[in-house]
């Protein structure tokens, strides 16, 4: 599931790496902006089960990064705090063993940033790969908020500020994690101290599912997600739209595999793997209607959501318990970033009062 990752300056960890133990705090975080689907699943939930076997993370719920770019419209933003939450815990995540936290409501992470901003240039903003694509993917051109250019330093501030040294995310977080390393490298240079705690990144092996269109990543705004808050009836309508082989156009004819995404995602969800060996072979030699090989894809996926669905639907019925779940994650999270802000300020050298 989770791979080594060498070709960076530092070399990255593993769920199953001695390098993460005990001592080990690990953080990730999520945007509210939607509800979450099989991309986030296989992507990070699935990690994120695999890893609280043994640790506790922290988990944030990243509303204040949802507004860098959706400032006029925060009752999206509001909205979907709790579909991320139901999420988190539908699938399984248990907020006693781990601390689910809300960024709004831990005003310590801005004050950080503010220090850590001092330390980075225009130019090093400008050069985040992962943003640049986000400014021409939102048609910002040269009106770009500057809550949203200076976001990683943010993310960086929700880093140190629980002296994370393992952050599970996909690849296209690393420019993020590599300047936050680099923050930490001239925080403490600057400082003469070592308060802050350089992280490495876990990377998931499997980071991205194709969307249901075949495009490369499935995504909200793409329009080409299953989520897991969706109904069988949802899905399966879903999967009967998914592309196969375009030149399988007659039952008899020879099915191709490569670029076929209703296999690619069989691949990933189908538990009887044999099974699934059989059907390609049939499959590349003719016969076998593409409509047997999606209700198969249906059946597969109904299996693994229609569960996290119920318990969604079920947690739902009771908005106190999530609030109490939002609420002690984020109070215990304070007191963490509070105790942070505080060594910061004293190796800036401003604590007066
Ligand atoms: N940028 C992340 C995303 O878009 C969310 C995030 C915010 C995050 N703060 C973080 C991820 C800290 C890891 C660590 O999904």
């Amino acid at each position: 599931m989770i791979e080594k990752q060498t070709s960076h300056t530092q070399s990255s960890g593993s769920i199953n790496d001695l390098s993460l133990h005990k001592a080990s705090v690990v953080l990730t975080g999520d945007r509210p902006t939607g509800k979450l689907h099989l991309g986030h699943y296989v992507g990070s939930l699935v990690s994120r089960l695999e890893l609280q076997k043994e640790h506790a993370q922290i988990i944030l719920i990243a509303d204040t990064q949802a507004l860098t770019d959706n400032a006029n419209n925060p009752a999206k933003v509001s909205a979907n705090i709790s579909e991320v939450l139901l999420d988190y815990l539908a699938v399984g995540i248990n907020p006693g063993t781990n601390t689910i936290f809300l960024q709004s409501h831990v005003p310590e992470l801005f004050e950080i940033a503010a220090y850590l901003s001092n330390l980075v240039t225009l130019a090093r903003l400008e050069r985040n790969p992962t943003v640049k694509e986000e400014i021409k993917q939102k048609g910002f051109e040269r009106r770009i908020p500057v809550g949203f250019l200076t976001y990683p330093i943010s993310q960086a501030a929700d880093i140190v500020a629980f002296r994370t040294t393992h952050v599970p995310v996909g690849d296209d977080q690393l420019p993020m994690l590599e300047l936050c390393n680099e923050i930490v490298d001239t925080f403490n240079r600057t400082y003469n101290t070592d308060v802050l705690k350089r992280c490495v990144p876990i990377l998931s092996e499997c980071s991205r599912l194709p969307g249901l269109d075949g495009k490369a990543k499935m995504s909200k705004s793409l329009g080409n997600a299953i989520y897991l808050a969706d109904t069988n009836e949802e899905i399966a309508r879903k999967v009967s739209r998914m592309y196969t082989d375009p030149k399988h156009l007659r039952v008899e004819d020879p099915g191709h595999l490569e670029g076929n995404v209703v296999f690619d995602y069989l691949d990933h969800f189908d538990k009887d793997q044999v099974g699934l060996r059989e059907l390609k072979e049939n499959y590349t030699r003719g016969g076998v209607p593409d409509s047997l090989v999606k209700r198969r894809l249906a059946n597969s996926l109904i299996d693994l959501i229609e569960p996290i669905r119920r318990r969604r639907e079920e947690l739902q019925r009771d908005p106190a318990y999530l609030e109490q779940v939002l609420r002690e994650g984020t109070e215990r999270a304070r007191t963490v970033a509070t105790d942070t802000l505080r060594e910061i300020r004293d190796a800036i050298g401003i604590n007066r009062f």
